[in-house]
């Protein structure tokens, strides 16, 4: 019993002539939430909420997201703050640990993601299976899924020594292995990491270095690349981080699970998204033709859709987007690119789309893949890697969620029910019967 489930009145449920007292618990800010585990063994009957709009499907201190006022915390701190004053490995440590780390928490830490970077030698032989012209996402998936044939000496997910070496392996080695996806990709030789460059650069420097050559690696777009990452490391229960807590809600392999959350991920509903939405720029190619599209989007019988626009549960401005098109200028000022044609489209865009009424009515803002894509084309990625860097960036949020429900005593293995508008009982017919 929760100190405010004592303090706040239970709702009551009246079905048919029974009367239910269903307890409600408070967060600490945000929607309080209606009890109805025993609501089956009580009445007989489930609730109903496809696509979980209404549901709350655990109780976290991780991140926090207020729809409405286009707010976002981690572990309390605004996004802004952290995209602005931290890092991304301080980021990762707050995700993990629930505070932002001191000097020397902060040492520690990034030496022991430091030197975990590297891959086992025979990960490479992984690669090869692929065609050259395999979506790097689809590399990703069965990569990291094949981790978990790797590492056997953390795989007790009750041993909480052994989910902190799995979880710091984790985030140590994705960027190696999306750099490996990307270098794949383009046929160029893998490049291992550095330890003397930090996580983003490191990350640069392994996209693009070449053996032929050293490669400094651009210190503003090291910083662009850290603070992408920091956008994008969670995001409370998002499609792929349900997918991963539902995943390990069975105990499977922490590896296993991250590579379930890659596929789901992979959706343009979810972080596909951001591949979509520079498609999207590309395929309106200039200003005039955004009336076309923009009455596509509101065409109930066109499937079109305005990529990086709208959010399940942002109702306002995504405030990652706010900081995604700062670092967009940022990084366009630094390369000397002027007049970006598809950033004209998607600033002409958003103007028009945001004084729209279908969208100011349905509340459709830009999200955060509506300029990622423009940032990160304009860093040298081509658009097919741009999931793929959001998958890097929420690895941290996936396993420090896959945690915190591990270490949930309240945890059980996820089994939601159906309501069932199928064929009742019926005889098996014999072939010559049919
Ligand atoms: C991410 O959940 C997260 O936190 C995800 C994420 C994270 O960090 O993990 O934030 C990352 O996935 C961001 C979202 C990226 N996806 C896109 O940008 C794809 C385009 N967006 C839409 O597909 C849509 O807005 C969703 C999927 C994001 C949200 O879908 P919902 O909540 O199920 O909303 P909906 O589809 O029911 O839309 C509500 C209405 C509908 O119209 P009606 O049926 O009410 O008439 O708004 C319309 C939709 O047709 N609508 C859009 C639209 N998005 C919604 N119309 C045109 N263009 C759009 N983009």
């Amino acid at each position: 019993m929760t100190k405010s489930q004592q303090d706040t009145k239970p709702a009551h449920l009246q079905l048919q002539d029974e009367n239910y007292e269903l307890a409600i618990y408070e967060g600490s800010i945000g929607p309080s939430v209606i009890d109805v585990a025993r609501l089956y063994s009580e009445t007989g009957q489930f609730t109903y909420d496809p696509g979980y709009t209404s549901t709350a499907s655990c109780r976290s201190t991780i991140t926090y997201i207020d729809g409405e006022e286009g707010i976002l915390l981690h572990r309390g701190y605004p996004i802004e703050q952290l995209a602005d004053k931290g890092n991304f490995i301080e980021t990762c440590f707050l995700l993990l640990y629930g505070e932002l780390p001191n000097k020397q928490e902060l040492t520690e830490f990034e030496a022991a993601i430091t030197n975990h970077t590297m891959v086992h030698e025979q990960l490479e032989k992984f690669f090869h299976g692929f065609r050259r012209d395999a979506h790097p996402m689809a590399i990703m998936v069965g990569v990291v899924g094949a981790l978990s044939a790797f590492y056997h000496d953390s795989t007790d997910i009750s041993d909480a020594a052994q989910r902190r070496i799995a979880s710091r392996r984790l985030i140590a080695k994705i960027p190696t292995i999306a750099a490996m996806a990307y270098k794949y990709s383009i046929g160029q030789p893998f490049v291992y990491p550095r330890n003397e460059l930090d996580y983003a650069a490191n990350f640069l420097h392994m996209c693009f270095s070449v053996p032929s050559e050293e490669r400094p690696v651009n210190p503003v777009l090291a910083r662009a690349m850290d603070r992408i990452f920091i956008l994008h490391a969670d995001h409370e229960q998002n499609a792929s981080t349900s997918t991963v807590r539902l995943a390990g809600s069975s105990g499977a392999n922490p590896f296993a699970c991250v590579a379930a959350g890659i596929a789901c991920l992979w959706g343009p509903a979810h972080g596909g998204a951001n591949e979509a939405a520079l498609d999207m720029l590309a395929e309106i190619g200039s200003v005039d033709r955004i009336p076309d599209y923009i009455a596509r989007a509101k065409d109930k019988d066109d499937p079109f859709r305005l990529m990086g626009f709208g959010h399940r549960v942002y109702k306002n401005y995504d405030p990652r987007a706010r900081v995604m098109q700062k670092t967009c200028h940022e990084v366009l000022e630094e390369l000397g690119i002027k007049g970006d044609p598809l950033l004209d489209v998607a600033m002409e865009l958003e103007k028009i789309a945001l004084n729209d009424n279908y969208f100011v009515e349905k509340k459709l803002y830009p999200n955060i893949d509506f300029y990622s894509g423009i940032t990160l084309k304009a860093i040298g990625f081509p658009s097919d890697m741009f999931t793929v860097l959001f998958a890097l960036a929420r690895t941290v949020g996936w396993i420090a969620q896959w945690n915190e429900m591990i270490e949930d005593p309240s945890q059980r293995i996820g089994r939601p029910r159906q309501l069932y508008v199928g064929a009742t009982q019926r005889d098996y017919t014999p072939l010559d019967k049919r």
